[in-house]
């Protein structure tokens, strides 16, 4: 076969793998319009996200194959890079105790057992769920999948047709099941991010007879910070609605405050309500394992009530597949290593997040992150050179979460470094070299400080 006569996405003869646009107004064989397949459907739906498209297609630090795995050191082909895209923020990922425990959890249940939730739970549901209802300080909580499960199927049944008040920058995730209610009946309305005055304004505008649900992130998954959640818990209080908080980025890395604390992340890992000291009164408060737990599982904290209602309302526990025994497992011992060790990797992680936040202010390069969160955004101040930048960072042995347009406004188009317990602070060192040298090569956005000094302020 001829590669150039004949390239890849000719040779196969499903129509999709095609390229679409080779085949204008093709007549099906039947006679029966053929539009889904000729009319180009696919290419406009990606002509869409083109700069995306284009950086996945390109780019050595999107959609890679990563070959090969040591601590926090990973092999794309034959380079070794450092990761700071990984999420499994207490580096529970690679902890012995936790690995060694999934085999005896493989032993008695089989590695999935294929019940949905409601045909049949494996007594580790509820165990976990005990566990997790004490550890966040919650009446109780209902276990899924993943945090998507639960936007999907929870926001549209505790919305109904009422009103659901967005902030501005939720996550996609979040957004999703917005409009999901909104196709069940639901009005949606949005506040600027992170701006509780505005959300009380479009509040009092509001028909205080219908149900209304404001649904946010905690600690944002782009900046790293907190929202004011004190203030948002007065308001859906004042005002009789409901406040559905999507803390993915804080459960596990930070909990109630404590006068022998290790670390200003607090302690327990049991989640932004509990950092703020607010409490749960008018909140449904979501969270996962997939981050700081390393395992395929979410949870919702909630009334009891609830939790009843929902093992009917929400299709997920009726119909989809479970989690793998191995989370479920991992999940259970990792909860186990929180209670002994959880403090001591929140420190660690504390000290590395400090030392590059610290480096970064030195050297003049902004950073989104006010609050020390281990989520570090370093936005460029050419969304152009993006490219550029993470080939940079890649040919230096850096991988890094490329924060490309559309996932993220042109004006904060850069890189996200997650920094993890089980980094090291050699790795952290490296990190800081590289970003200076970067930072002569390419214009970043200056901090305020160096903005000042440099008459730009
Ligand atoms: C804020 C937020 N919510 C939800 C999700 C998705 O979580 P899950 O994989 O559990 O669906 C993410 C994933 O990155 C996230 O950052």
């Amino acid at each position: 076969m001829d590669p150039e006569r004949d390239p890849p996405h000719r040779r196969s003869t499903d129509g999709l793998s095609r390229r679409l646009s080779d085949f204008p107004n093709e007549p099906s064989p039947n006679g029966k319009p053929r539009r889904r397949d000729y009319d180009g459907w696919l290419d406009r739906w990606v002509a869409t996200v083109s700069d995306l498209t284009r950086l996945k297609n390109t780019h050595p630090m999107m959609d890679a194959v990563i070959d090969e795995q040591i601590g926090r050191q990973i092999r794309i082909g034959d380079r070794w890079l450092t990761d700071w895209a990984s999420c499994n923020y207490l580096g529970f990922d690679l902890d012995q105790e936790i690995i060694d425990a999934v085999p005896e959890y493989l032993a008695r249940w089989g590695t999935h057992p294929s019940w949905s939730r409601l045909l049949g739970n494996p007594v580790l549901y509820p165990e976990i769920e005990a566990q997790v209802s004490e550890l966040v300080g919650s009446e109780d909580s209902l276990l899924l999948a993943t945090i998507t499960h639960i936007h999907m199927s929870v926001i549209p049944v505790l919305v109904g047709d009422g009103t659901i008040f967005l902030d501005g920058r939720a996550h996609k995730t979040i957004y999703d099941g917005a409009m999901v209610a909104a196709g069940h009946g639901a009005n949606v309305v949005r506040f600027r991010h992170n701006d509780h005055e505005h959300l009380e304004e479009v509040l009092r505008a509001s028909d205080p007879a219908s149900p209304r649900l404001i649904a946010m992130d905690g600690v944002n998954s782009m900046t790293g910070n907190a929202p004011d959640m004190p203030a948002f818990s007065r308001i859906a209080g004042d005002h009789g609605a409901l406040l559905y908080v999507d803390d993915a980025h804080g459960f596990g890395v930070i909990g109630e405050r404590a006068s022998d604390e290790l670390s200003g992340y607090g302690t327990k890992g049991n989640g932004i309500m509990r950092h703020f000291d607010v409490p749960y009164d008018n909140t449904v408060y979501v969270a996962g394992f997939s981050k700081s737990y390393s395992s395929l599982l979410a949870f919702i904290a909630l009334p009891t009530r609830l939790k009843d209602a929902l093992k009917v309302l929400a299709p997920p526990y009726l119909y989809s597949g479970p989690s793998p025994i191995s989370s479920l497992a991992t999940t259970i011992a990792g909860l186990q290593v929180n209670r002994t060790r959880g403090d001591r990797a929140r420190a660690d992680l504390w000290r590395m997040t400090h030392r590059l936040l610290d480096a970064l202010h030195e050297m003049g390069i902004r950073t989104p992150n006010t609050s020390g969160f281990p989520i570090v955004e370093v936005p460029l101040a050419n969304h152009e050179e993006i490219d550029d930048v993470g080939r940079y960072l890649f040919e230096h042995g850096q991988y890094a979460t490329m924060a490309a347009y559309p996932l993220v406004p042109t004006d904060e188009v850069g890189f996200r470094i997650q920094v993890t317990a089980a980094n090291t602070d050699e790795e952290i060192g490296s990190l800081i070299e590289v970003l200076g040298a970067l930072h002569d090569h390419f214009l970043l956005e200056q901090s305020v400080d160096a903005a000042a000094s440099a008459g730009l302020a």
